[in-house]
């Protein structure tokens, strides 16, 4: 059966914790010099129905840097904007290409795209989760904090990004504390599925008692793509959960601070914040890269 990455969850503490060593190694490579043809011939569809920096470039940097070919495929230029269906787009694609990733709105798309395909199917953001994003965060914090014996805090938005942590923490097993606005918490069946898998996660809406204590602080957008209407009631209700030097400070000295980018400087976190000691957030965005070579590697070799 054909192996698709389309929740965290797909994937065991084993293959996560594999995932991270082979991007490791593979960051080590480039850093010498060395960039192997682990992909040669292979093609990788990209389809985007929403707009990205990080994941396209790093994807398609990915292919070409291991020998192989990405096509960037706008979900509109697409004949799935002329009403082509999903499952036949992914018939068809799995004819060409060695795999499919795709950033859509709705998380059953991406579901339907896995259904019909022969190929790996890799989930690039959907509103429900945005799992190559968190094998990344997952080196980010080995490399950091030498493993993950830590405390884990998210601020603001309990959306795709903290969805797809929460099950992350649960998966790799570290503690997690989840601070958001009444209203805004994380998908219920994600956390529900979190506890059953023996999850350590807090549902908090107290910023000061998530970052009590934290190696760690997360936070996203307050708007995220889909909610651009919401901004301007978002931006009051979330005022509190900004991530800013005073909130840093009741964390551990040395906590790092982290976000997916793009970042709204000045709403869910602060320039002093971003571009200061404890921000993480290039090293971050550089290991989506590695991450991404990693989970290609293990999906079509
Ligand atoms: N973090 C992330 O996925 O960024 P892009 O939206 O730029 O791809
Ligand atoms: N939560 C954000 C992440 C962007 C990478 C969004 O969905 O827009």
């Amino acid at each position: 059966m054909v192996r698709h990455l389309i929740s965290i969850s797909d994937l065991s503490r084993e293959e996560i914790l594999e995932i991270i060593s082979l991007s490791e190694k593979l960051k080590d490579e480039r850093k010498r010099g060395i960039l192997k043809e682990y992909l040669k011939n292979k093609s990788l569809a990209m389809i985007f129905e929403l707009p990205s920096t990080r994941t396209r470039v790093s994807f398609e940097t990915a292919m070409s840097e291991m020998g192989g070919h990405a096509l960037y495929l706008s979900w509109n230029d697409l004949q799935l904007g002329r009403g082509e269906t999903i499952g036949d787009t992914a018939k068809v694609l799995s004819r060409y290409v060695s795999a499919i990733m795709a950033r859509v709105r709705e998380h059953s798309k991406i579901i339907e795209l896995g259904k019909h395909s022969q190929v790996p199917v890799i989930n690039g953001l959907s509103n429900l989760e945005h799992p190559c994003q968190i094998l990344a965060d997952l080196l980010t914090i080995k490399e950091k904090k030498g493993g993950f014996d830590i405390k884990f805090a998210w601020v603001g938005d309990g959306n795709n990004v903290c969805n797809s942590m929460i099950l992350a923490s649960a998966i790799v097993g570290f503690e997690m504390s989840v601070a958001v606005p009444k209203g805004y918490e994380p998908n219920e069946d994600v956390v529900n599925k979190a506890v059953e898998l023996g999850g350590n996660v807090e549902i908090t809406n107290d910023p000061l008692k998530a970052v009590d204590d934290a190696d760690v602080i997360y936070t996203d957008v307050w708007a995220s793509m889909g909610h651009e209407s919401e901004r301007e009631k978002r931006l009051k209700i979330f005022r509190k959960y900004q991530v800013n030097s005073d909130l840093v400070d009741k964390a551990k000295s040395d906590v790092i601070v982290m976000h997916c980018l793009p970042a709204h400087r000045g709403e869910e976190i602060t320039d002093e914040v971003v571009d200061g000691s404890h921000s993480v957030v290039f090293d971050q965005a550089e290991n989506r890269l590695h991450a991404q070579k990693a989970i290609l590697l293990r999906l079509i070799s």
